[in-house]
């Protein structure tokens, strides 16, 4: 998979985008990321990319010309094929589900806003997305593409093993169990038995059950969307009646 990343701040990728898992994947060509400095494609002397919003306000806005021509000249006839994504505060919520449509694509492009924002056409003109990656705001969209590129990789076959997709947070709908390991014993704090048990049939009820418990004491709203049995849903009934007595 391809991503290509129109950015004012190439070098705010070192780090996010060249270490541990991210950086093999590109080493073993699974993934191939492509920085693009949306200046280049500016038309005046002074290389600018930004001027003041109409209709007046606070800060400066980025104007679409740079920004569609770098898309169109750098995609070609991918636009309008492949999905063109671009974080903003004000998008969509960026979810696992979002991530694993994405990762079906063979390539992303994602534009990123310094500044107060992108002129709106640049979103209408390339059918871009508008994702955010939660309710606060940055100073700009290039930690959330970092992000973005992160969540999407780590989905393409052969970036990280099967089995660790299969299990975490967000895939079944639940949040991830607790997890120990070595020491057993820790300032007075045991490891839970059952976990040495070697009973694995116990073992991931108890998870299951962990996992249950946490989602319905942090996330009590991803209940709703998460497959449960009847049983998980009376435990969660009982859960809740037990919190709302106390
Ligand atoms: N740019 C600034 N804040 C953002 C957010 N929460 N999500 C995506 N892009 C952003």
């Amino acid at each position: 998979m391809r991503f290509d990343i129109f950015t004012l701040f190439p070098g705010a990728y070192e780090g996010p985008l060249t270490e541990s898992i991210i950086k093999r994947a590109q080493d073993d060509g699974l993934i191939e990321i492509a920085l693009h400095d949306i200046r280049n494609w500016s038309t005046d002397r002074h290389r600018s990319v930004d001027d003041y919003p109409y209709g007046g306000g606070a800060g400066m806005v980025m104007m679409a010309p740079p920004i569609v021509e770098a898309v169109e000249e750098t995609l070609g006839d991918d636009v309008g094929r492949v999905p063109i994504v671009l974080p903003s505060p004000a998008g969509a919520l960026f979810t696992q589900v979002i991530a694993r449509e994405f990762a079906r694509a063979d390539r992303l492009a994602i534009i990123c806003g310094r500044y107060e924002g992108i002129d709106q056409r640049v979103t209408e003109i390339l059918g871009a997305r508008e994702v955010s990656i939660g309710d606060f705001v940055m100073t700009g969209g290039d930690l959330a593409a970092a992000i973005i590129v992160d969540v999407v990789a780590r989905l393409i076959p052969g970036v990280i093993d099967n089995e660790s997709l299969a299990m975490e947070s967000h895939t079944s709908g639940l949040l991830e169990y607790p997890q120990y390991t070595r020491p057993q014993r820790y300032r007075e704090r045991d490891v839970p038995e059952i976990l040495l048990s070697g009973h694995h049939a116990r073992i991931d009820a108890w998870r299951r059950e962990e996992s249950l418990r946490r989602t319905c004491e942090r996330r009590p709203d991803l209940l709703e969307r998460a497959s449960l049995t009847s049983t998980e849903r009376e435990q969660v009934k009982r859960w809740r009646e037990a919190g709302a007595n106390e």
